[in-house]
């Protein structure tokens, strides 16, 4: 199986992505690390937690990371994810406490450790994964790819062009860029779209196993979908796992992107140069660093709502 390590901020999507990967054949999930985003990070450390255990993966370990953006105050997304940051289930507290190192000591071991090169897997601001690649750049070397859920072609959601984790620390953002490392964004365009049809969300709800029964409630949470009549629920984070899974079900064009720093309406905005003529952004006189990153611009649904309900019912 592949090694891969969630960056997250648990959140309702975000544990759909955890049952994903601790439940998936072709993932090995080596460490979980944890960034204030969705809530504070104390209480993405919770969650976290909890989601593992009811999982059936008490051992995996997780690390508290920053407790905010590298330059942006915290901003949490608690009208989206309630109160407790994960839909507010009453889900129990986690019996175990974080591992006692920080988040990127953590990402660092557990890549530099693994046999096979790691694909890590962030779903939230992205303040860990900078922090760790500008203090230990020598990680770069046993990282195979980013695949991160972050970042918008067209439409933002945070604002009407920048997408909640590249807005809530922009700056991290564009480090991970810029950092040399092969990297696929799977941005709104396509996480908007992976949406699990109400009667199988039902099905979820009923089950008797405690983590396929989670995996009902959280969806739950997030509809109801384009169907009132049909309410589903949202992959969300979940799809850029499904992407490291399973990598034809999506369809990427490597193009440059650029993160917007500037303070402003549209700042943390993704720019992804779809114009992708080589040699264009200097003929018009572009200086600028822009990365080249595999975009995520299409997906296939119905291959990722199979992949997750077979995994998550395994
Ligand atoms: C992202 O923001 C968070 O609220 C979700 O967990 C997801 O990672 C979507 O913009
Ligand atoms: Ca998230």
């Amino acid at each position: 199986p592949t090694p891969v390590i969630i960056d997250c901020d648990t959140g309702i999507d975000d544990a759909l992505a955890l049952l994903l990967a601790v439940r998936h054949p072709a993932l090995d999930l080596r460490a979980v690390t944890c960034v204030a985003g969705n809530t504070d990070v104390d209480g993405v450390v919770r969650n976290t937690l909890t989601v593992l255990e009811q999982a059936g993966a008490p051992e995996v370990p997780v690390a508290r990371g920053a407790e905010r953006p590298l330059i942006e105050s915290v901003r949490t997304a608690r009208h989206v994810h309630g109160h407790d940051g994960m839909g507010d289930l009453g889900l129990p507290a986690p019996a175990r406490r974080p591992a006692d190192v920080d988040a990127v000591t953590l990402l660092r071991r557990e890549i530099l450790a693994s046999p096979r090169p790691v694909t890590l897997i962030p779903t939230a601001p992205l303040t860990n994964i900078a922090l760790l690649l500008r203090s230990h750049p020598d990680v770069v070397r046993n990282i195979e790819r980013i695949v991160f859920m972050g970042g918008a072609v067209a439409t933002g959601n945070a604002n009407p062009v920048a997408e909640f984790n590249v807005w809530h620390d922009p700056e991290a953002a564009a480090i991970l860029l810029t950092a040399g490392v092969p990297i696929t964004m799977y941005g709104l365009d396509v996480f908007q779209r992976v949406i699990v049809p109400g009667p199988d969300v039902r099905r979820l709800r009923e089950s008797g196993e405690p983590g396929t029964r989670l995996a009902g409630e959280l969806l739950a949470h997030r509809g109801p979908a384009t169907d009132e009549s049909d309410p589903g629920g949202g992959l969300g984070d979940a799809g850029a796992v499904c992407a490291v899974a399973d990598p034809g079900g999506l369809t990427t064009h490597r193009l440059p992107v650029e993160v917007s720093l500037a303070p402003g309406p549209a700042r943390g905005q993704t720019i992804v140069d779809r114009r992708a003529r080589p040699g264009e952004s200097e003929l018009h006189g572009g200086t600028r660093e822009q990365a080249l990153v595999d975009v995520a611009l299409d997906v296939d649904v119905t291959r990722y709502v199979k992949l997750y309900l077979a995994a998550v019912e395994r």
